[in-house]
C-alpha cells in the first residue's frame, strides 16, 4: 500500500469529530517549529535567527503545567508514540510532550491517545532541534527521553544524529536542576558515542537507568528485540 495512503488515512482519522479534542500542538505554533526546507536551510546557516515571541501553543502547554504544579517530560523523536502513551498513562500527574517530525506518526498516536481519553499527553510535530532551541522554556523539563534515535550508521551522515553535544546542550538548558536525560539504542556504535559525549560533560552525572516495563517498550524497541538485537540504555542527571 503506498505510504501516502497511510498518511491520508491517519490524518483523516485524526479529524473524527466523535473524538475528544486533540492535544496536538499546532494552533498558534510559530512557523519555526514546522520549518520547510528553505527555512531549515536559513536557520542552519543562522541567516535568519528566529525569535519566539511567546503566546504559542507550546508556551501555553508549559504555562498550564506550571500552574497545575505538574512536571513535564519530553519524548524526543517519539515515533509512533507507544512509549509516550504508556508513560503518560502510568504517570497521570505528569504532562508528557511527544516531539516527532513525522506528522502521520503523530496523527496515528494522537487518535489512539484521544480514544483512550489521555489528557496528559500532547504532541508537537516539529524538527526536534528547533523545538528544543526555540519553543520550550528553559528549566521547565523534569526528564527527557531519547529512545532509539535514528542511528545514521554511515560516517558521512553521522552529523544527523540527534544525540550529540549540541543537542545535549539544548537539553541541559531545558532541564531543571536534578532533571534527567534518558537514552536507549540498539546500535553499539551510537551507544558508545552517547557515553563518550556524556563522559566529557561535567554538567551531568550518571543516574540509574530508567527501568521501562513491558508497557513502556517503544515501537522500534519491540521490532529490534524481535530481531534479536541488544538494547543499551543509560541516564544522566543535570547537576
Ligand atoms: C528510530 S525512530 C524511534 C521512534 C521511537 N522513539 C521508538 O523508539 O519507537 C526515530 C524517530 O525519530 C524521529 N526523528 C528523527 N530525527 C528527528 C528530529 N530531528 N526531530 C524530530 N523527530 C525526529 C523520526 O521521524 C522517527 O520517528
Amino acid at each position: 500500500m503506498p505510504r501516502d495512503h497511510h498518511v491520508r488515512r491517519a490524518l483523516a482519522l485524526q479529524r473524527d469529530p466523535s473524538l475528544p479534542p486533540s492535544l496536538e500542538l499546532t494552533e498558534g505554533l510559530c512557523a519555526i517549529a514546522r520549518p520547510d526546507g528553505a527555512m531549515k536551510e536559513r536557520i542552519e546557516r543562522r541567516a535568519d535567527p528566529p525569535s519566539c515571541r511567546g503566546g504559542c501553543a507550546v508556551r501555553r502547554f508549559f504555562e498550564r503545567a506550571a500552574a497545575e504544579g505538574a512536571d513535564v517530560e519530553l519524548d524526543v523523536g517519539a515515533g509512533y508514540g507507544r512509549f509516550a502513551r504508556a508513560h503518560a498513562a502510568a504517570h497521570p500527574g505528569l504532562r508528557v510532550l511527544a516531539i516527532e517530525q513525522e506528522s502521520a506518526r503523530v496523527a496515528r498516536s494522537d487518535v489512539i491517545s484521544r480514544r483512550a481519553g489521555q489528557g496528559n499527553l500532547a504532541y508537537l510535530v516539529a524538527e526536534a532541534r528547533y523545538a528544543l532551541e526555540f519553543c520550550i522554556p528553559p528549566e521547565s523539563v523534569a526528564a527527557a527521553f531519547l529512545l532509539f534515535p535514528d542511528p545514521w550508521p554511515k560516517d558521512r551522515h553521522a552529523r544527523n544524529r540527534l544525540f550529540r553535544a549540541p543537542v545535549v546542550t539544548l537539553l541541559h538548558r531545558l532541564l531543571r536542576r536534578g532533571g534527567v536525560l534518558h537514552a536507549a539504542t540498539d546500535d553499539e556504535a551510537y551507544f558508545a558515542q552517547m557515553l563518550e559525549v556524556m563522559r566529557g560533560d561535567a554538567r551531568f552525572e550518571p543516574a540509574p537507568p530508567y527501568e521501562r516495563g513491558e508497557d513502556e517498550r517503544t515501537d522500534f524497541e519491540i521490532k529490534f528485540l524481535g530481531q534479536g538485537r541488544t538494547v543499551r540504555a543509560a541516564s544522566w542527571r543535570k547537576r
